[in-house]
């Protein structure tokens, strides 16, 4: 299984390793060079700058460019975002290092003035301090170290289901993908919630999750467009785009509060069941946590098995490999799939950025930030660093095999990547998300063969996405 999972585990020992008293002495001895600074203008800083390279959507590149020009640490102010962006790995080790015991990242703008402005409150993503180490420690429980694996059966209804609408299109591009995938996102969720009695459910249901998962799209959709209009700005202006997100948000809040409830009256043997019989947690707290799992659930595993397929459609060769694997291995144990999905992932990581603020001053291995500065790890750059990957713009999942030594067969600094971040606050998700993924692509190319018309280039839009349409012709075998 991926070594993401003993993240947790990890980080103590990354922790020890770079804090113990000599270390930390030399690092802040050596950490004495000024952090070169990208010159702006006084309020929007170099706004402008990344407008004429082609806006938020390729703010990946603009960085990366950056970081080619001033080094792997510089500050720069991209509108109201004042950060120290850093894409040395080593760097990245070091503040997760001395992160604090509650470590902070930077939410979207938009959600955090809709819950201000409208009194809501939300689940682990946007909790901080004490409150969310009371919760993440739970939850850490049970979906991380003694995952409970009764959800796994309902998981292969909700791909059979999905496999099953696709034949309607065999021969022909899949008409919704991205519609597709969110849906199934989303029932994965539920089924994870519910355990062995989705399959009595899940049609009563499908109207619930349909429903959420237009809604979570849509949600999307409208936090896009605050990378032109800063949301302040349109909330103040009155703007469409302010309103349709509240609307959006509003609609997604509703349906997935609406589902929560009839998923609580079914008394499953699922994550939900766990958490209510065995935790004092009120039940609005735990509505709460479980709405934002979904949500949180829904675009990021739909964005990441979106770029999984479309990879394998481009390269028949190791579609061919992995099918031949399969017959092998059982899903969960084929270290070529996993190699897959972590390439995947290396080259079109999900959060392209990760951000922290750490509580007081840190130091680098060449600078030292002080406390309370936004530091922006660009994980793109660093995934696709000739120095760390050889060859990083190619797709190789044979980089990932061990050599005799142990070391990887072409990835020199693995922690270069981390699509699911890292340490305490890392993704809780990462653990079910990897198993649907592996599930949904065995499956998919036990049954088809895929062939990708053509090729996309990333984008962002908050995550990375497609920066067009991605259209995958599919075959029954
Ligand atoms: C391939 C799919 C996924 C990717 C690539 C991904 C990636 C990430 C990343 C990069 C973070 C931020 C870590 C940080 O700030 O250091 C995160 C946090 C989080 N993710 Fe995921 N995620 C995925 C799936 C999921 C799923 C299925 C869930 C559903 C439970 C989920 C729930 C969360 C939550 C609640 C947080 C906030 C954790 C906290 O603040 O303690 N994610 N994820």
């Amino acid at each position: 299984m991926a070594n993401r999972y003993c993240s947790l585990v990890l980080v103590n020992s990354t922790k020890k390793r770079f804090m113990s008293t000599s270390n930390l002495k030399t690092i802040i001895t050596e950490s004495k060079k000024e952090i070169p600074i990208v010159k702006g203008l006084p309020l929007v800083g170099t706004m402008f700058s990344i407008l004429a390279a082609g806006g938020g959507r390729k703010l990946h590149e603009y960085i990366d460019k950056r970081h080619q020009k001033y080094g792997s640490v510089f500050r720069e102010k991209l509108g109201s975002v004042d950060g120290i962006w850093i894409s040395n790995p080593l760097d990245m080790k070091l503040l997760f290092a001395q992160e604090g015991k509650f470590p902070e990242h930077i939410l979207p703008e938009a959600w955090l003035l809709y819950n201000d402005t409208y009194g809501q409150k939300r689940g682990l993503y946007f909790m901080n301090g004490k409150e969310w180490w009371k919760y993440r420690q739970i939850f850490n429980k049970v979906m991380l170290k003694d995952l409970n694996v009764n959800f796994i059966k309902s998981y292969k209804i909700v791909i059979n289901d999905l496999l099953n609408e696709w034949e309607l299109s065999n021969g022909q591009v899949i008409p919704n993908l991205i519609a597709d995938l969110y849906r199934i996102s989303i029932s994965f969720m539920v089924a994870h919630l519910v355990g062995r009695v989705y399959d009595d459910c899940k049609n009563d249901l499908s109207n619930d999750v349909n429903c959420l998962a237009q809604c979570i799209q849509k949600v999307f959709q409208c936090t896009v467009k605050f990378t032109v209009i800063p949301a302040k700005t349109s909330k103040l202006l009155k703007l469409n785009i302010w309103n349709d997100f509240v609307i959006a948000v509003d609609n997604s809040i509703e349906s997935a509060n609406n589902l929560v409830s009839k998923l609580m009256s079914l008394n499953g043997d699922g994550l939900l069941n766990s958490v209510l019989n065995v935790h004092d947690i009120p039940i609005d707290m735990i509505k709460r946590l479980m709405i934002d799992f979904i949500i949180a659930a829904g675009d990021t595993t739909a964005y990441s098995t979106q770029w999984s397929l479309y990879t394998l459609g481009l390269h028949k060769s190791i579609q061919n490999n992995l099918r031949h694997s399969l017959l092998e291995n059982d899903f969960l144990e084929c270290d070529y799939l996993n190699n897959i999905l972590k390439e995947v992932l290396r080259m079109y990581p999900l959060a392209p950025f990760i951000t922290r603020i750490p509580p007081s001053d840190i130091y680098l291995t060449d600078h030292k930030i002080p406390a309370n500065s936004l530091v922006i790890m660009s994980m793109f750059t660093s995934s696709r660093n000739g120095k760390y990957f050889n060859s990083p713009n190619e797709f190789i999942p044979d980089r990932w095999n061990r050599l005799k030594s142990n070391k990887y067969n072409g990835v020199n600094e693995p922690f270069a990547t981390l699509p699911y971040g890292f340490g305490a606050r890392s993704c809780i998700g990462q653990k079910m998300a990897h198993i649907q993924m592996c599930l949904t692509l065995s499956e998919c190319i036990k049954r088809y063969n895929l062939h990708t018309m053509q090729p996309v280039e990333i984008a962002l839009d908050l995550i990375t996405v497609p920066d067009d349409q991605i259209n995958i012709k599919i075959h029954k075998l």
